[in-house]
């Protein structure tokens, strides 16, 4: 199973801006030693596509719409991706709070799964739900409500990344000490309801706040597979630096 570092550039970067970092990228990493997943924002997809070294880049994107087609203006569905991307972000802090609820988390996965794409679930408490003690019951809540239309096979193929809300952004990341817990709640959990296999592929990510000096610190927790990566993702020699560090 490789390691797994994503990039997301939310929403930042049109296709020329996105070519020129494809194209930067590319120079600064070698053929890595762990999986790099790109990003960007939709537009870029297509572009991206044809100038991106497959052996190096896998793509993804950072939303997609539950159902497969429809009257549902402004929306991509699972089928467009297809093809076009490996993995899709589903769950996003970000989107949740402009009220992406539990459920669509739910059906987004599914859509994800059913055009054989794979999701990168994000969960992670705020800063309330953490001083209040709730991180666990907040990201097991989070992981059965999404992932409850899968079988335990599906499961086991999907990537989770843990992301504390709090830390997302800030500059500096969790602390091993807040991470370790949550990382290992989360292969307990994903095992009570999935059963051992489920969880013997199954990669669980950590993000927020990644920058190039913790990633040894965070990729030697117990359970860690990789990295999803936000702000730093859009500088290349930053990002270039994490996957080395990463391959290490
Ligand atoms: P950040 O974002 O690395 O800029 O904190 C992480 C994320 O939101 O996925």
């Amino acid at each position: 199973m490789k390691r797994l570092i994503a990039g997301n550039w939310k929403m930042n970067l049109g296709p020329a801006e996105a070519s020129l970092l494809v194209q930067r990228l590319d120079k600064a990493i070698k053929i890595p030693k762990v999986e790099v997943v790109l990003c960007p924002p939709f537009v870029d997809l297509y572009p991206i596509r044809h100038e991106i070294d497959r052996k190096k880049f896998k793509l993804g994107a950072q939303n997609l719409h539950p159902a497969d087609s429809g009257a549902f203006t402004g929306e991509v569905s699972g089928p467009m991706l297809k093809g076009l991307v490996d993995y899709v972000i589903v769950g996003h802090s970000e989107r949740r709070a402009m009220g992406e609820t539990d459920k669509l988390v739910s059906e987004k996965v599914a859509a994800a799964v059913r055009n054989g794409l794979t999701p990168i679930l994000c969960v992670g408490e705020d800063l309330q739900d953490r001083h209040a003690n709730l991180t666990n019951k907040v990201v097991t809540d989070q992981l059965e409500a999404a992932l409850q239309h899968l079988t335990a096979d599906e499961v086991g193929e999907i990537v989770v990344a843990y992301e504390p809300v709090w830390a997302i952004g800030v500059g500096t990341p969790a602390t091993p000490d807040q991470i370790q817990p949550v990382i290992t709640k989360i292969r307990k959990t994903i095992e009570e309801l999935y059963g051992e296999a489920a969880t013997a592929d199954l990669r669980v990510l950590y993000g927020a706040s990644v920058k190039p000096d913790f990633v040894g610190t965070i990729m030697s927790l117990d359970g860690v597979d990789g990295l999803l990566v936000g702000g730093s993702s859009l500088n290349y020699a930053e990002f270039a630096e994490i996957v080395d560090r990463a391959s290490a």
